[in-house]
């Protein structure tokens, strides 16, 4: 079957990646946040308990060509999506991207109507609609003549974390903060620091990757709601996975007493002691490291000197040991070194760079 994959905008091929590591898959970018693969329905139920990176994984129903609206409606009303869907409140959500004589609330309003029909006609029931908080979701996409429509198999986001006890001001996203991880090729047998760690995200989360955990324990899919899929299968599955048996060398340092007590409280609610949480400026700490990664301050919320602090840091990856970093920042053309790669990324409502340096 063919799957979409929803992920942080700018990181489709770090997703991709993920996905060919974790259940073979080649996978391309669909479009900004979204990428395609083929799989079955072990995928399915394994990335839901396994994935880092992506944030709802999708069955897709339709994939063509249109020309015009009403071939949404027609392309729907040909996929058999009477036997996709039980008999339960169902939402449809649009987005469209280019240049067309509709909105997208009327793409979704013609999916809308195709599914009503077809219920109706293979079951003799109207399938009723929700459109706030949908039992099924389906995402309709038009891309200049592409329509894809697709049944999410995951109802929330992957990306919440239940260790997340304690909220830094600045959180990073979990998926972010892994994304960031892969890039720096960092691997189990590392030392990993994080010079400005705040809540501890990107430690927790490499330290949740090198012994394997599953990193959203008791997320619960919307795929048990669906006549194609079997919750239980899912459980099994999940239940049946083993964290390996490693000792990661993971430091989190963070000038703030505030954030390392908030780091300590996520770190023990994430059950990965192996994370040391310490006080150090990253202004003078040495780095002996293989892997940083760091979400830098963008001087929203911090009064220090960006450009002496970014800087000293600089200064500091110079005389260490690290042989990759990874720095997450608004403001990339205040760090003193060359990035050899770089990812764009939306951060809230900012414009971001993922840089990365060998020092
Ligand atoms: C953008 S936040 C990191 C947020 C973190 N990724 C999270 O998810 O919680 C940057 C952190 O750097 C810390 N910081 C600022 N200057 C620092 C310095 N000189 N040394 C160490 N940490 C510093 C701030 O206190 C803040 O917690």
């Amino acid at each position: 079957m063919e799957l979409l994959a929803t992920t942080n905008g700018g990181l489709e091929t770090i997703a991709a990646d993920e996905l060919d590591d974790l259940v073979g898959a080649d996978a391309d970018r669909h479009h900004r946040g979204v990428v395609a693969f083929s799989g079955n329905q072990d995928d399915v139920y394994d990335l839901h308990y396994r994935s880092r990176t992506c944030h709802r994984i999708m069955e897709v129903l339709v994939d063509a060509p249109v020309a015009e609206l009403e071939d949404v409606y027609d392309r729907t009303r040909e996929a058999d999506i009477a036997t996709h869907l039980p008999f339960a409140d169902f939402g449809v959500v649009g987005t469209r991207h280019g240049s067309h004589d509709f909105t997208s609330v009327d793409v979704a309003e013609r999916v809308g109507q195709a599914v009503i029909d077809d219920y109706r006609e293979s079951t003799g029931d109207r399938l009723p609609v929700d459109l706030d908080d949908p039992t099924v979701r389906l995402e309709a996409y038009l891309y200049d003549d592409r329509f894809t429509l697709a049944i999410d198999l995951s109802g929330e986001s992957l990306h919440k974390r239940p260790y997340r006890v304690c909220e830094h001001d600045a959180p990073l996203r979990s998926t972010f903060a892994y994304s960031m991880l892969r890039i720096a090729g960092y691997e189990a047998d590392d030392r990993l620091i994080d010079p400005m760690a705040g809540s501890t995200t990107i430690p927790i989360e490499a330290a949740l990757a090198a012994t394997d955990r599953v990193p959203y324990p008791g997320f619960e899919p919307a795929l048990d709601a669906l006549p194609r899929y079997d919750g239980e299968t899912f459980e099994e599955r999940r239940a049946a996975h083993e964290p390996v048996d490693a000792d990661p060398n993971i430091e989190a340092r963070e000038i703030r007493a505030r954030w390392r007590r908030c780091g300590r409280v996520n770190r023990d609610a994430a059950g990965v002691e192996c994370v040391d949480i310490i006080e150090a400026d990253a202004r003078e700490a040495t780095l002996d490291a293989d892997c940083v990664v760091t979400n830098l301050p963008f001087g929203i919320r911090v009064s220090e000197d960006l450009r002496e602090l970014y800087s000293a840091f600089a200064d500091r990856l110079r005389e260490g040991s690290v042989d990759r970093c990874v720095a997450l920042t608004t403001k990339p053309e205040l760090v003193p070194l060359e990035p050899v790669e770089q990812y764009d990324v939306p951060y809230g409502r900012l414009e971001a760079t993922i840089a990365v340096y060998e020092p």
